[in-house]
């Protein structure tokens, strides 16, 4: 299958003279030279990086690398916190403030490097008393909240392995993921705030451990005074629990393939995975790339506007900055609460110098106007980033323009829960940047668009992009299955990882990435798999079939259309689409809401029974049905289909 890429971009844009001289890496020729070096011996390359972070015992082998199983410097052992904290409290930057938080109705707390440390220390006491040892399972389902990083680090510290899921998700998603990585305890606050509402994050919780004997704890952040329902006997307070322990809590030194985390996301079918990072390379992954690609100086004010609930939030807000003694913006709602300004004030009020965001933000602030941002002194900005999903130039070259004041470069970034830190990259001093482009890989990551042969292709010709070679941060395994994470990641071409995504180098080498290959889809820089909203729909009692696809979406980037059979006696109510919808929300959380719902007879197959997307996409993009139909079972269904009746 070849892709076609239509996109024509001339526009470049060189580093400013200015950055460029101050910047580590400060110009294209040097970039060059290194990541030739670093890609012809890796092992090399990234024993030297590894070295500066800190060790409680040195490794005897960089790489063991048995495809499609790494393991990266072996018998090293470490503590990430220790790298994260402890390091920094040793000089200047003691009282540094590693985490500024804002609150979405307006508080504001600050922790230095010394604060942080101290409760972690202390929450990883208060895990330990609750009997959570190495190795255990701990689920982390918290509002944005510096407690949210706290009780993150606080497992790191002992060993524990955490899995975040996003405040977003319903008690439906906690379920699955609990079952799936056999957490006994539960991390949570009463709620959070989001637009104005309230996240009922316990309540959340409560429904999803219902008659679940297994989990014995449930430790529980007071953030909104929320009236709840405490469990005796399973649940505590965590500012009660605070009160019994010290803060003196060793960092021992773990394997440095000891597992750090866990973090699920959408694939191909209708089961989440568990994604699998352990401590050394991805400590390096977050620590190397942070400081080289956002250029990072010891008085900048940094701010990654992820949730933890994701990988960019796991990253680049907390291990990627933390390692390198960063000063970290926290702000926990919308972009647009109590005004669409928020984000420019917050830049304003705090001084702000490095901004990194996705694709979708920025298309909604465009469509709120000008004048927001406009209202707002943001001339301390100097670098901006972006993440999550391709960029339209429209979108980059406002950022550019209205935030940036046409003075600062932009980092597009791209990469993968999977790939744990940024694969493909401008360097902000010494890459020219074109609008639309992730431009070139970072040092150490040897991607190559291919063929299905697994040949590499010429300049222009789209294909798989594809990592020919391990790197530090890389996933280990899908938690719990490992034949599913050979054949999902190192099946398809042989020998290498795939990503999933499409993309084209053009004449430069420059990627340019097209999108997703399989039945994912990219909402709002969120992954979708259109197998999970189906399986969420099919859930409920009226669906007999459905079919997800999605259609492009000025700001969400791709929108949710979901075609739908129902059964035959089902109770048809008038408004049967938004039960659905909130249905897909309950189930899996409203960012997998339907945008649109289309109820049919039957949905277009090939004669061998397969439902035709390819032919549901074309409809649901509004367009005719260009492509070949000849399998098709019964052409009538599609006239129907393509007639939306709202
Ligand atoms: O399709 C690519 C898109 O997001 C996918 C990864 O999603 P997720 O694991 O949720 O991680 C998002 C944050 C790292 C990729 O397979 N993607 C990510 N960054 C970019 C991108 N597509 C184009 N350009 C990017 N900069």
């Amino acid at each position: 299958m070849s892709i076609e890429s239509h996109l024509v971009e001339n526009r470049i844009f060189q580093p400013s003279r200015e950055f460029s001289k101050a910047a580590r890496i400060g110009d294209l020729a040097e970039y060059r030279k290194l990541y030739k070096a670093s890609i012809a011996d890796p092992e090399k390359f990234w024993a030297k990086q590894a070295a500066k972070l800190r060790w409680q015992k040195d490794w005897t082998k960089v790489l063991q690398w048995k495809c499609p199983f790494a393991k990266w410097f072996v018998g090293g052992k470490l503590n990430v916190t220790e790298n994260c904290l402890d390091r920094h409290l040793e000089g200047a930057r003691r009282n540094k403030a590693a985490i500024i938080w804002e609150g979405e109705p307006g508080e504001k707390r600050t922790l230095t490097y010394h604060q942080l440390h101290r409760e972690v220390c202390k929450f990883a006491n208060v895990l330990k008393r609750n009997n959570i040892k190495k190795g255990d399972r701990v689920l982390i389902y918290m509002p944005l909240v510096p407690e949210a990083s706290i009780a993150m680090l606080a497992c790191a510290r002992i060993g524990a392995v955490h899995s975040v899921v996003f405040g977003g998700f319903s008690a439906e998603s906690i379920k699955d993921r609990l079952a799936d990585c056999g957490a006994q305890v539960v991390i949570t606050a009463d709620g959070g705030y989001r637009r104005g509402q309230m996240v009922t994050l316990k309540q959340n919780v409560d429904r999803a451990i219902e008659g679940n004997a297994a989990i014995r704890r449930v430790i529980v952040f007071k953030r909104a005074n929320l009236d709840i329902h405490i469990a005796e006997g399973r649940d505590v307070w965590w500012h009660r629990e605070m009160d019994y322990v010290t803060a003196d809590c060793p960092a021992l030194g773990f394997d440095s393939e000891h597992p750090l985390f866990i973090l699920y996301t959408s694939g191909s079918t209708g089961k989440p995975k568990g994604i699998l990072h352990t401590t050394g390379g991805y400590l390096l992954g977050a620590q190397f790339t942070t400081k080289t690609i956002f250029d990072l100086r010891e008085d900048d004010v940094y701010w990654c506007t992820a949730d933890v609930g994701w990988i960019t939030g796991h990253t680049y807000l907390v291990y990627g900055p933390l390692a390198n003694g960063a000063t970290c913006l926290m702000y926990e709602g919308a972009p647009n609460w109590p005004e669409p300004d928020r984000f420019w004030k917050l830049i304003a009020d705090y001084g702000v110098t490095i901004l990194y965001t996705a694709p979708t933000a920025i298309r909604a602030f465009i469509k709120w106007g000008d004048e927001w941002p406009a209202k707002h002194d943001l001339s301390s900005l100097r670098l901006l980033g972006t993440v999550g999903e391709p960029i339209n130039p429209e979108a980059w070259m406002w950022f550019r323009e209205k935030i940036g004041g046409s003075r600062c470069p932009i980092v597009d970034t791209w990469w993968q829960t999977e790939t744990g830190a940024i694969m493909i990259t401008p360097l902000p001093g010494a890459t020219p940047t074109t609008p639309g482009t992730a431009t070139l890989p970072f040092f150490g990551i040897d991607a190559a668009i291919v063929d299905d042969a697994g040949k590499e292709l010429p300049a222009n010709e789209g294909g798989k992009l594809v990592i020919r070679k391990p790197w530090p941060s890389m996933l280990r395994s899908i938690y719990g299955d490992k034949q599913r994470y050979k054949d999902q990641y190192w099946t398809e071409v042989k020998d290498c990882y795939f990503t999933g995504d499409g993309a084209r180098r053009d004449e430069h080498g420059y990627f340019w990435i097209t999108g997703r290959m399989d039945d994912v889809l990219n909402v709002a820089g969120h992954r979708l798999g259109t197998a999970e909203v189906e399986s969420a729909l099919v859930s409920h009692e009226a669906v007999a079939e459905a079919a997800v696809v999605g259609r492009p979406d000025e700001i969400k980037g791709q929108g949710v259309v979901a075609f739908v059979t129902l059964k035959t006696h089902a109770v048809v109510h008038a408004d049967l689409k938004e039960i659905l919808r909130k249905h897909v929300g309950e189930m899996i959380g409203p960012i997998a809401k339907p945008d649109d719902i289309r109820f049919a007879d039957a949905l277009p197959k090939t004669r061998s029974g397969k439902i035709m997307r390819r032919l549901l996409k074309e409809i649901a993009g509004g367009g005719g049905v260009t492509g070949d139909t000849t399998t098709l079972e019964d052409l009538s269904i599609l006239a129907k289909l393509s007639k939306s009746d709202d």
